[in-house]
């Protein structure tokens, strides 16, 4: 396989950053697909934390070239920020990406006061919302100063904001001069690079759950983070994406509001999230837990077409007395196995469990499947079974070598 989609199977933090950073060992190419600096993705290596909100996570090994491609929207504070600590990494950005403003934040800001997503107030929605209406400022906007300045302007005033574009500019305008030639098309570079029979990964942010058509709507986030979006995003072809990687928690999370039928409310949330620094890496709001629900997770495999999960923080199961797995939901007396399409049905639903051994053991150490204790391997097989996919990778803890590898996915054709 050439060309790999990293996606998240749930709502977010599932550990797409570590498993794309291990996999980026063998790429050439990392190209983050969609969203913005509401991303949240933490890398571990040797005594290294990196946490990375724009970056795509390849952007610690040297060798790899970063893309920030046209679905993004992009904050040029986060961006340059960001890229700090990696002087000599090669990071190039689409100019058909969008930009975040400053006053897309004061907007998400003010809508969240009526609306009440729980967003991350990065601007991300009403960044997003200026691109659909017709009216967003590309990142080629940038590419002459006057011309971003006049288009900035009009953009503030049609929000009833005013914005000093020449002295926002002005703040930036060492870094925009240094990020000029490597402002680029993306999908053109993707196409050369395939050509040159390079290996690609795709990123992806957020999760198949926060997916603006697929997710728990209105409760999602403004982009696509599925894999039928990778193309249309990137501006590929979709028969070039030859597979793609499904993150899974071997848990549930959630950070913001809606819908979360497997939800824990007891003691063991917190233990959870303290055991596994359930924090929001880019808000640090603490994030809810609950059990594995197969419900959503079968929409999720069968929106993004998955064939191959890796299963992260299994680690974590040992906190649990018991193991419980959502397999339906029960609404108004039916039992049904899908995820409904309103919010009000979704947040009625009541969820139906499987019970499964739990296991004690530390699994922190173990490296290869055969040391897992049976529980755990019990565990994985139950949802490998039930989303019909090959478990390719189980993570036991955050750093690179925390990982039981069972499958290598450059090496998985296909079909
Ligand atoms: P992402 O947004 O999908 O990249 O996930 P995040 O990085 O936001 O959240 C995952 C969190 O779990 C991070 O703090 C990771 O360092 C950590 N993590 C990743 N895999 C494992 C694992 O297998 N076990 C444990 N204990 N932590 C993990
Ligand atoms: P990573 O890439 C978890 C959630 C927000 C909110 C909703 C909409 O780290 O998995 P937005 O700011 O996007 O308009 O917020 O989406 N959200 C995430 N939750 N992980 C993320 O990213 C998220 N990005 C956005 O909490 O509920
Ligand atoms: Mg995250």
């Amino acid at each position: 396989m050439k060309r790999l989609a990293i996606v998240g199977l749930q709502w977010g933090d599932e550990g797409k950053g570590k498993m794309t950073d291990v996999l980026a060992k063998e790429a050439d190419l990392v190209i983050r697909y969609q969203g913005g600096d509401n991303a949240g993705h933490t890398v571990k290596f040797e005594s290294y934390t990196y946490d990375l909100h724009i970056l795509p996570s390849g952007v610690i090994h040297p060798h790899v070239i970063s893309i920030l491609g046209p679905g993004m929207v992009i904050n040029l504070e986060t961006f340059f920020k960001e890229k700090k600590p990696f002087p000599k990494a090669v990071i190039k950005v689409s100019n058909r990406a969008h930009l975040i403003l400053p006053f897309h934040k004061t907007l998400d800001a003010q809508k969240e006061i009526t609306q009440n997503i729980g967003t991350t107030k990065k601007g991300i929605g009403p960044s997003y919302s200026d691109k659909i209406n017709r009216q967003g400022i590309r990142v080629a906007s940038l590419l002459n100063k006057e011309r971003f300045i006049k288009e900035a302007e009009i953009l503030a005033d049609l929000h009833g904001i005013s914005f000093d574009a020449r002295a926002y500019y002005d703040s930036y305008e060492n870094d925009i001069l240094e990020l000029i030639p490597n402002i680029i098309d993306v999908s053109k570079y993707i196409d050369e690079a395939v050509k040159l029979n390079k290996t690609i990964m795709f990123e992806g942010a957020q999760g198949v759950m926060l997916d603006i058509s697929h997710g728990t709507y209105p409760y999602v986030t403004s982009s696509a983070p599925s894999v039928s979006g990778i193309p249309s995003q990137v501006g590929m072809a979709p028969w070039l994406l030859e597979g793609a990687l499904g993150i899974v928690k071997a848990y549930s999370t959630r950070v913001g509001e809606g819908p979360f039928p497997t939800e824990i409310h007891t003691e063991l949330a917190h233990q959870i999230r303290e055991v596994a620094h359930e924090y929001g890496v880019t808000t640090g709001r603490p994030r809810r837990i609950g059990y594995l629900d197969l419900v959503s997770l079968k929409h999720a495999v069968r929106v993004s077409g998955i064939t191959h999960l890796a299963i992260t923080l299994l680690d974590v199961m040992n906190e649990m007395a018991e193991i419980k797995v959502c397999k339906a939901y029960e609404l108004d007396g039916l039992i049904i196995d899908e995820v409904p399409a309103h919010i009000d049905d979704l947040s009625r639903v009541n969820p139906v469990y499987d019970t499964l051994n739990s296991f004690k053991e530390d699994i922190s150490t173990i490296d290869s499947y055969d040391n897992l204790p049976e529980a755990a391997k019990t565990y994985l097989s139950y949802i490998a079974k039930q989303l019909e996919a090959n478990i390719a990778s189980i993570s036991v803890g955050p750093k690179r070598e925390q990982t039981i590898h069972l499958l290598n996915m450059w090496e998985v054709s296909r079909d």
